[in-house]
């Protein structure tokens, strides 16, 4: 059987933990992809509330086998306390929980640079999660990081550890005048955590592809959105990996023919943590109405999360990037707040407008979004369990989205619970079942 791609279609945050969620009982694999603990899933199964960083949300189903991939970036400590909540709640992580050797570990010293860089770009700051998520792929690309298989060869890891800092500390003492790291201390604490990580150890690639042979379905989840793609996203206000559907194939190690959807999750509105343009952003009592109604607090830092109508344009070009073959519509219960509705359906910028994602930074920076305006429906429809019975309003918006986005949706949700999903097309839930 083939594998699903869930992406992200905005900039993080649409609810991607869901779609897993509506998928998980015809999958046996779920395959974290790309980033780290700068994610945050918040799911909800039967009453439980449960909030993921790192492990993919298919730990919650006891028939999946959760897998961090090769294109994953890893802190230790991290995981080992997400594992014992994990643990403590009765779901066996130590046992299922997979890691690829290759993901790459985050280290003390990218924890402290990602604080150190972004205080030291004041006012031009991204507003990342603190995580060591950009220094720590910055090391991947330069050649100098060290991989979750290191941990299981003291030697090396040693070794390694060694030559990355000295050019650390020379930063950190030199640049932003802080006392060098020990090798001995760090290496103490991470060779540390190597017992009880070393179950997890895997051959990911082996395992997917001996899933996929055997006809086993896969997730491949995606973290953060494609905005925020280190290439395709708003740079350089974006995280430092590849969420989109590629970026899937890269970071699980799979071929584009595995893959027969792509489903692309997208909020009925937008939101945005952290800095960079966002073109149909909304500040008052519209914008207060969003975020209370909708939550719009971070899972990873609880930030407030910034929020505006939705974007045609993003949407589009989401669909270009990724090539989605379903979209998967979420929180539409939040905009029943409004007797109004506004879609951006393109942008102005000096005289001229752009329908598809302008190709420079500058226009994005300063883009008028041009309005169509929709009534609102009014009303609860967080009991709605058929499509068929929403709101007429409501149905007209769903229906304009996916015409603008140029994909359909299949999915729509009204509230956190697996049952407030509503579905528009009758698709199998995993194609060729
Ligand atoms: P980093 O990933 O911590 O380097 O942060 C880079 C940018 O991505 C910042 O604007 C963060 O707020 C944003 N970001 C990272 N992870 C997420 C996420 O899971 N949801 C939403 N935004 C995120």
């Amino acid at each position: 059987m083939p594998a699903t791609i869930i992406v992200g279609a905005q900039w993080g945050d649409e609810g991607k933990g869901k779609a897993t969620d509506l998928l998980a009982d015809a999958t046996d694999l779920v395959v974290r992809y790309q980033g780290g603990n700068n994610a945050g899933h918040t799911v909800i199964v039967g009453d439980e509330v449960f909030k993921l960083h790192l492990i993919p949300s298919g730990i919650l189903y006891p028939h999946v086998t959760p897998v961090i991939g090769d294109g994953v970036v890893v802190d230790p400590e991290v995981v080992l306390g997400e594992l014992d909540g994990l643990d403590e709640r009765g779901l066996d992580p130590y046992g299922r929980v997979k890691v690829s050797g290759n993901a790459h570990l985050i280290m003390p010293y990218h924890r402290e640079l990602d604080l150190l860089i972004e205080r030291r770009l004041g006012k031009a700051k991204l507003g990342t999660t603190k995580r060591g998520i950009g220094p720590a792929y910055a090391d991947k690309a330069s050649r100098v990081g060290l991989r979750f298989q290191d941990l299981f060869d003291e030697k090396i890891f040693r070794q390694k550890l060694e030559a990355a800092l000295v050019h650390k500390n020379e930063q950190l003492s030199r640049i932003y005048n802080r006392l060098p790291m020990s090798a001995d201390e760090i290496a103490e604490e991470y060779l540390g955590y190597a017992e009880r990580l070393r179950p997890l150890l895997t051959d990911t690639t082996d395992l997917i592809h001996t899933s996929l042979e055997a006809g086993r379905h896969i997730i491949l989840e995606g973290a953060q959105g494609t905005l925020l793609d280190l290439d395709h996203g708003t740079y350089p206000f974006v995280t430092s990996s590849n969420p989109v559907a590629g970026g899937a194939l890269t970071g699980a190690g799979l071929g584009p023919r595995h893959v027969d959807r792509v489903i692309g999750i997208t909020k009925a509105y937008v939101t945005r943590v952290g800095a960079g343009p966002f073109p149909t952003e909304l500040d008052g009592d519209i914008a207060e109405r969003m975020t209370e109604h909708g939550g719009e607090y971070g899972t990873t830092t609880g930030r407030r999360r910034r929020v505006g109508w939705f974007d045609a344009v993003l949407a589009r070009y989401a669909n270009r990037v990724n090539g989605f073959t379903d979209l998967f519509l979420t929180k539409l219960d939040v905009l029943s707040e409004f007797d109004e509705l506004r879609v951006c359906v393109a942008y102005r910028y000096e005289g001229e407008t752009y329908e598809h994602f302008p190709p420079h930074q500058s226009i994005i920076h300063h883009a008028e979004p041009v309005y169509e305006t929709m009534p609102g429906w009014k009303t609860d429809i967080t009991d709605v369990t058929r499509y068929d019975d929403l709101p007429a309003e409501a149905r007209a918006y769903v229906e304009r989205l996916e015409e603008l986005a140029d994909a359909p949706v299949t999915w729509v949700s009204v509230g956190p619970k697996r049952s407030q999903t509503l579905v528009r097309r009758d698709v199998p839930l995993v194609p060729g079942t």
